[in-house]
């Protein structure tokens, strides 16, 4: 028997080495036990001699080498022989990862797939909070990771809060930015982090601000901001009181609705037969947001603080497209929710389209600035950003299936069009695509927001409104013809 001791749980190189010569010297992976340094050792183990690897090589595909980083970060104990076995495996059949029913591939990738999650969630949810005030300020957070992810997501806290020292602990690791470099010592307890200050009415404003009662669905909220985190956001508190005043509203809204059931309500209805009948090997929205929340398919993940998705019915007759998140968009997760959205908002009340029945979503979904000084100054995305991006539009195109797409802005009519695409040329018509859904390009809301002269903003947003209309005229018709 082989006894193999990585220095850390998150001990990549360790592994690697090890398992190098393992595989090299032909040692099956029944032969091998894997722990870490500090675990309890084992009494009376029967050892083997260290093992160097004979002269010699094999290679494996960098798929292997990118899921083995993430899936190492998982907290399941098995994780270091699950992946050698993969890679003994491997060895054997150079093909094995396009298996993906092959038990050992499919365990792999779902504990890569907790982890990037798991990182993802501790971006959105980490909650600085400042101890001592100006020049010696500090600013630390407690949270507690699923996995082993704090010296993966640390570089991330690093360039966004580049300018203030902090502190992360946790259970595992604390890792710290002092403004030149990050640095991890051993984990702490939650007693040692402080628990309240002056930020955090600020983010309780903030939170109660963004919160739509009309756009309330609990289990949507809950899968993405789960009740494990709620404790340590300053927001959580505003949580109950919130839902349940929304769930109030909402019974009054059913208590008075007229005998006469609301115009929106029937329109809705043969949506929701149409989609019943419909295929459902799609994609399911709430999959696909999960996945896009791991995408790394440009490096705009980077220093965004999470993936905003799209956001509206599966049912919907018609996708709005905008560019990418604005700097308010990134932090509530939710597309046109800062002063673009507010714009938008009314623009489709006046059109006579309810949001509530729209998906509304953006070309790119990571938000793209340059910080400058305490402000996020949006940038626009570029081609390859809109490309890489694509994917997740066509995917949610096809898992909509509407009737038309809103391409809003030089930015939507791109990724809506695969290629450069002119607004003024091409505005205030439907326009068929390839697939048989039609589309309509119009202007973005934020043009609108940056008209310095009064007048012509008035005249632009009527077009802007009028370009709508049209778009409410085609979800009428296809509510009759259904
Ligand atoms: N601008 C966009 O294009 N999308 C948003 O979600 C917000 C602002």
């Amino acid at each position: 028997m082989h006894h193999i001791t990585l220095d850390n749980e998150t001990d990549f190189d360790g592994w690697r080495k090890a398992a190098r010569a393992l595989a090299l010297n032909d040692v099956k992976p029944s032969d091998v036990s894997w722990r870490v340094a500090d675990d309890a050792p084992e009494l009376f183990e029967p050892t083997a001699p260290p093992l160097e690897p004979p002269p010699g090589t094999f290679n494996v595909p960098a798929k292997f080498v990118e899921l083995a980083e993430a899936a190492i970060l998982h907290r399941n104990p098995e994780r270091f022989a699950l992946l050698y076995r993969l890679l003994w495996r491997l060895r054997q059949n150079h093909d094995l990862l396009d298996i993906a029913t092959d038990p050992d591939v499919a365990e792999v990738a779902a504990m890569a797939k907790a982890v990037r999650r798991d990182e993802h969630k501790m971006h959105a949810f980490v909650r600085f909070r400042e101890v001592g005030r100006e020049q010696n300020s500090h600013f630390v957070a407690w949270f507690e990771p699923e996995h082993h992810i704090v010296e993966l997501a640390a570089p991330f806290f690093a360039r966004r809060f580049a300018d203030m020292p902090w502190s992360i602990l946790t259970p595992d690791v604390c890792a710290h930015w002092d403004g030149h470099a990050v640095s991890i010592t051993p984990g702490v307890s939650k007693s040692e982090a402080p628990t309240t200050d002056r930020l955090e009415e600020t983010w309780r404003r903030y939170y109660a601000s963004i919160f739509n009662p009309a756009r309330l669905k609990v289990t949507a909220m809950q899968n993405e901001m789960p009740k494990k985190y709620w404790r340590n956001l300053p927001e959580a508190s505003l949580i109950k009181p919130l839902i349940e005043s929304a769930e109030r509203t909402a019974s009054a809204m059913i208590a008075n609705a007229a005998i006469e059931p609301h115009k929106s309500q029937k329109r809705l209805e043969p949506a929701k037969v149409q989609d019943m009948a419909r295929n459902h090997d799609d994609d399911d929205l709430e999959t696909l947001r999960e996945e896009a929340a791991g995408c790394r398919a440009c490096p705009l993940w980077k220093d965004a603080t999470q993936t905003v998705f799209g956001e509206g019915p599966q049912t919907a007759r018609i996708i709005l497209v905008g560019e990418q998140p604005g700097d308010k968009e990134d932090l509530a997760g939710k597309p046109f929710v800062g002063p673009a959205g507010q714009m938008l908002d009314r623009a489709l009340e006046e059109a006579g389209i309810d949001r509530s029945t729209v998906y509304v979503t953006n070309a790119v979904k990571h938000f793209k600035f340059v910080p400058r000084g305490k402000i996020r100054l949006h940038q626009k995305p570029n081609t390859p950003e809109i490309k890489a991006c694509r994917q997740w539009y066509e995917r949610e195109l096809a898992a909509i299936k509407p009737d038309l797409v809103v391409a809003m802005g030089a930015t939507a009519a791109q990724s809506v069009f695969g290629k450069i695409t002119p607004i003024n040329k091409n505005r205030g018509r439907l326009i068929d695509l390839d697939d048989g859904t039609r589309a309509l390009v119009t202007v973005h809301p934020s043009y609108l927001l940056r008209l310095p002269d009064a007048d012509a903003k008035a005249r632009e947003y009527q077009r802007f409104v009028q370009d709508l209309k049209i778009a409410a005229d085609v979800l009428r018709k296809s509510a009759h013809a259904a």
